[in-house]
């Protein structure tokens, strides 16, 4: 059974065919009269989208569940509901509150299960923003990308990818809100070069693009003060842009914040890739799709 919780619960071949099938824009209906299950426990507009339409296009019933209408942990156990939708449905994917909520459900091995986003991480965004750099660059073999920004979900699970296809990393943050050692680790030992720094300037010279999301993440609103006075400094501007190679792209997951974590002019500029990013959601769903049902 395939569940994908984390970027490298692909391997790194597994991830080069992701790559492959999300730009095969001819997929076969390996769904047919199959359903998944899309539970999402926080707010959603690309993933809810990107996955109900990849299902269909791969002749599937998307069924999306919000997470008050399944309670997890709270109506019904993690592991009940698993067991349960294993009987109606091909695969089971998951925004939640809490990644231990997925560990669960994984655990459970009734049915492939697949991180719509946690806390933790993002992991179906990365695989989309590998197949954005990939359609802007060609190859991505060492090429570098800046984060700057939150070293947050997104940013994890960006970092993990961008090592596992032998792109180097430059991640800025404020102090107090680096990127964690484990994940610094693992992707230093794929061979890429990983930077840290608290300079934006000093993380964008030679990218090839410069990535960033919301300063206050789903679930961390109490914070919101404190984060939006630290990241002050870090906001993707058209002078941070200049400072990056002449053809760098600027990408966000989205939803965005024109004036906080992004320049409006940066955002809705020649350099934006982020509707590209938002469109290859849906064919980076579709291949992990793909993935977990073994097709
Ligand atoms: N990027 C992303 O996950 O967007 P949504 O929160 O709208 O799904
Ligand atoms: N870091 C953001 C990403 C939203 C797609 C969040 O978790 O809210």
């Amino acid at each position: 059974m395939r569940h994908l919780l984390e970027v490298d619960d692909l391997s790194e071949t597994d991830l080069a065919a992701v790559l492959v099938a999300a730009a095969n824009r001819r997929p076969e209906r390996i769904l047919e009269g199959r359903g998944v299950a899309l539970i999402f426990e926080k707010p959603s507009n690309r993933t809810r989208n990107a996955f109900e339409m990849a299902v269909v296009s791969l002749g599937g019933h998307p069924v999306v569940i919000r997470g008050e209408e399944i309670g997890l942990a709270t109506r019904e156990s993690v592991e009940d509901v698993i067991r349960v939708l294993a009987r109606y449905h091909a695969i089971v994917a998951a925004r939640v509150v809490e990644h231990s909520s997925l560990e669960g459900m994984a655990r459970v091995d009734a049915v492939p299960v697949v991180n719509l986003l946690s806390e933790r991480s993002h992991p179906s965004q990365a695989v989309a923003d590998l197949v954005t750099m990939q359609q802007r660059w060609g190859g991505l073999q060492g090429r570098r990308v800046a984060w700057v920004g939150d070293a947050n979900n997104v940013a994890r699970s960006l970092v993990t990818a961008c090592s596992m296809v032998g792109v180097d990393v430059a991640v800025a943050t404020p102090r107090g809100y680096e990127l964690d050692e484990l994940t610094l680790q693992a992707a230093r030992s794929r061979g890429v070069n990983v930077e840290v720094t608290t300079d934006p300037y000093s993380a964008v010279v030679g990218a090839d693009a410069v990535c960033t999301d919301v300063w206050v993440s789903m679930g961390q609103e109490a914070e919101a003060a404190e984060k939006v006075e630290a990241f002050r400094g870090f906001c993707v501007t058209e002078d941070l842009m200049s400072r990056a190679a002449p053809h760098a792209v600027f990408m966000h997951c989205l939803p965005a914040h024109r004036g906080m974590e992004v320049q409006a002019s940066v955002i809705d500029g020649p350099r934006s890739a982020v509707w590209d990013q938002a469109e290859n959601r849906m064919h980076a769903a579709r291949a992990l799709c793909e993935w977990v049902i073994g097709e």
